[in-house]
């Protein structure tokens, strides 16, 4: 996609003229009133962060801040730091006051079922002792790979901080990818243990993770050993249904109540692995984002507190899941490291019924809320008879990630949601990022519906052109200018892969998130959306390649091409281009096979909206498959330039028999 195509987004985007300054109420007691802030962050970046990383515990100080050989960076050089350390021991033994946070609760949990969990600081603290010694005790040693597939469950809270406690490095992978998607997963880190549930909760179905996991388990010679929660306690039918192998699988409580209570945490470096994220690209395989433990914690730990304000008081509600980078930033680290209480719940947001997370925001006091557009667009559509059954007033902040969010979506959650009173902050960020990028401070900062507004401090983002040349006015890519604390330090083994996607568009040194955007007179960005070949599907990133890969995996298929199409709730919806092999013919069953065919290999979150089936695909000359017309097509827009084509009969042909479908 080319951004300087994206008129009639821009426009309807330029006429948004409103304007909403932080309430005075609001800024008086902010984390963050201090306007002065960016500039003194950009004078001296390193000096800033540092600053940041000064308010975390280490166990040895760095020598130097950062040591830049573009595009690699170490931050806090030859720092010892341990990231559970910091989310938990520290608030349950050091904190202001004798034991201050010690009996606070740590995590809230409600399974969609409705049963509860509270975990105060120091049952976190004992949970993630024991876990660690768990892990020890079955051979896991620093550095090597956990692999983690698990519903919302405080046990994988719990799973990535022991992970963390002895330095290993955990690898969570969202419990809606397939059994085939999973295996992929482990066997690029080469995972050494698996830590799984027998089920979890969702829209009143048990999701039978464990035997996805023993699907995927069959051809993963690297597990040594698979944990196992047991959702409820006491009912699981595992072993009566031959799905737990004995010496390999292992109960998670049984395994726990052997454990001694102290495990003494690792002194990981700096710059060791905390975790590998899996993320979508522009081919067929994922990508291994690595994160490593100081500097990440450091710009999670800093956009927590000033992004979303939180206070001691607070009850905070991310509602990612912790299979995606926002789960791992701002369900775990950020606000643990900041010893806030966090609030997690299992299911969907529709059972029993449409009011399930207003009804949650009233039974506990949500103050802080942070969730996605998409989930915005669904409950707009569901009406906001279902929000005013609950009580929302306990709300004083509102968050928004994940794709951009139209002004519509922005007016309807301030009023309907917020009340009027709550900030909002649309924040952009990425896997790669580690952290929230570009973000209002609510406190400060004069917010616009639809524009994710500026830079955090210390972070250098630009909108640049082709060349690299700064864009005043007009579309370009988004691009930053200065390593931050948080990046990926590469790709998992594929360094080579790291540097060409991120680093190579303009120079080593100039951050390439391939992301459009427009900035405004105010300097504001108004993101326009991914230009490379990656979709976002109700916020979850997929590449249009590893869909495409999945469908000619299908026996009937020869070629296929995959466009996101844009979608009123879901941001973007994934529209498949399919021609057949000869001897196939098209058929409603044909495409449902082949749907669920991408399900089975990546997951639900990928299945086609709608199969076209088509004897050609636009090609250039040199073969090359035009998305772009593509696009065009199923958005039923006039077509782009088409002199590139080898053959321009092929999308007249395509456009009128995608009209006839449409219409019929
Ligand atoms: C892509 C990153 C890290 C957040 C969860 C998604 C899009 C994310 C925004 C926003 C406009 C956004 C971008 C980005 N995106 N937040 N506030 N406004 N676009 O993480 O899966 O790594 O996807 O999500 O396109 O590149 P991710």
């Amino acid at each position: 996609m080319n951004p300087l195509n994206q008129d009639q987004n821009l426009e309807v985007l330029l006429q948004e003229n409103r304007r909403f300054l932080p309430p005075s109420s609001f800024q008086k007691s902010a984390n963050l009133h201090d306007f002065e802030i960016y500039e003194k962050a950009a004078n001296d970046p390193e000096t800033f962060w540092a600053g940041w990383a000064r308010k975390l515990d280490w166990m040895q100080p760095w020598k130097k801040v950062l040591e830049w050989k573009p595009p690699h960076a170490k931050w806090f050089v030859d720092g010892k730091i341990n990231a559970s350390v910091n989310c938990v021991d520290r608030h349950v033994f050091q904190d202001a006051g004798p034991n201050a946070k010690r009996n606070k609760a740590a995590i809230i949990w409600e399974g969609e079922p409705g049963d509860t969990r509270t975990l105060t600081y120091f049952d976190l603290y004992r949970e993630v002792n024991q876990f660690a010694n768990v892990l020890r005790k079955l051979g896991v040693k620093k550095g090597d790979r956990v692999a983690i597939y698990m519903p919302l469950v405080p046990e994988l809270m719990v799973a990535c901080l022991g992970c963390a406690r002895i330095g290993a490095v955990h690898s969570v992978v969202f419990g809606g990818f397939s059994a085939e998607a999973l295996r992929d997963r482990i066997q690029d880190a080469e995972a050494k243990v698996l830590i799984t549930a027998d089920f979890g909760w969702r829209r009143g179905q048990k999701i039978s993770l464990k035997k996805m996991a023993d699907q995927a388990l069959a051809e993963t010679p690297t597990i040594q050993h698979v944990i196992v929660v047991e959702r409820e306690r006491g009912h699981s039918t595992l072993h009566n249904e031959g799905h737990f192998k004995e010496g390999r699988d292992h109960w998670w409580h049984e395994l726990m109540a052997q454990s001694p209570a102290y495990a003494e945490p690792e002194e990981t470096d700096a710059e060791d692995m905390l975790f590998i994220l899996y993320t979508s690209g522009t081919t067929g395989k994922p990508k291994g984002i690595v994160h490593t433990t100081g500097g990440y914690l450091t710009g999670v730990y800093a956009t927590t507190q000033w992004v979303f304000d939180l206070k001691d008081q607070d009850v905070y509600w991310c509602t990612a899941d912790i299979g995606w980078i926002t789960g791992h930033s701002y369900v775990i680290y950020g606000p643990l490291s900041n010893g806030a209480t966090v609030f997690i719940y299992e299911g969907a947001p529709d059972y029993p019924d449409k009011d399930r997370f207003w009804k949650l925001i009233e039974k506990y006091g949500v103050s802080v809320f942070y969730t996605a557009p998409t989930a915005i667009r669904t409950f707009m559509k569901w009406g906001v008879d279902w929000t005013k059954r609950a009580d929302l007033s306990s709300l004083r902040l509102l968050g928004s990630v994940g794709e951009p969010i139209n002004p519509e979506a922005w007016m309807w959650y301030h009023e309907h949601i917020g009340g009027k009173r709550c900030p909002v902050v649309d924040t952009w960020w990425q896997t790669e990022t580690g952290s929230i990028m570009i973000t209002p401070l609510p406190g400060i900062t004069t917010t616009k519906p639809g524009s994710a507004t500026v830079a955090f401090p210390g972070i250098s983002a630009e909108v640049l052109n082709e060349k690299g040349e700064r864009v005043e006015n007009g579309g370009g890519y988004v691009a930053i200018t200065k390593p931050w604390p948080s990046m990926l330090r590469t790709l998992y083994k594929d360094d080579a892969r790291y540097v060409k996607t991120y680093w190579s568009k303009w120079g080593k040194d100039i951050y390439f998130a391939g992301d459009g955007a427009r900035r405004d007179d105010d300097g504001y960005f108004w993101f326009m959306g991914r230009v490379d070949d990656v979709m976002n599907v109700a916020g979850h990133r997929i590449g249009t390649m590893e869909v495409e890969s999945a469908i000619v995996d299908h026996p009937s298929v020869a070629e296929s091409a995959v466009v996101g199409k844009n979608h009123e709730i879901k941001g973007q919806a994934i529209i498949a281009f399919v021609t057949l092999k000869e001897g196939f013919t098209p058929s409603e069953d044909l495409v449902k096979e082949i749907k669920n065919h991408v399900v089975k290999k990546i997951g639900s979150l990928a299945r086609p909206e709608d199969i076209l089936f088509s004897a050609d695909l636009p090609k250039t000359r040199s073969g090359k498959i035009m998305r772009r017309l593509l696009r065009d097509i199923a958005e039923g827009k006039a077509l782009g330039d088409t002199t590139t084509l080898a053959d321009p009969a092929v999308i007249q042909r395509l456009k009128a028999q995608y009209e006839e479908s449409e219409g019929g």
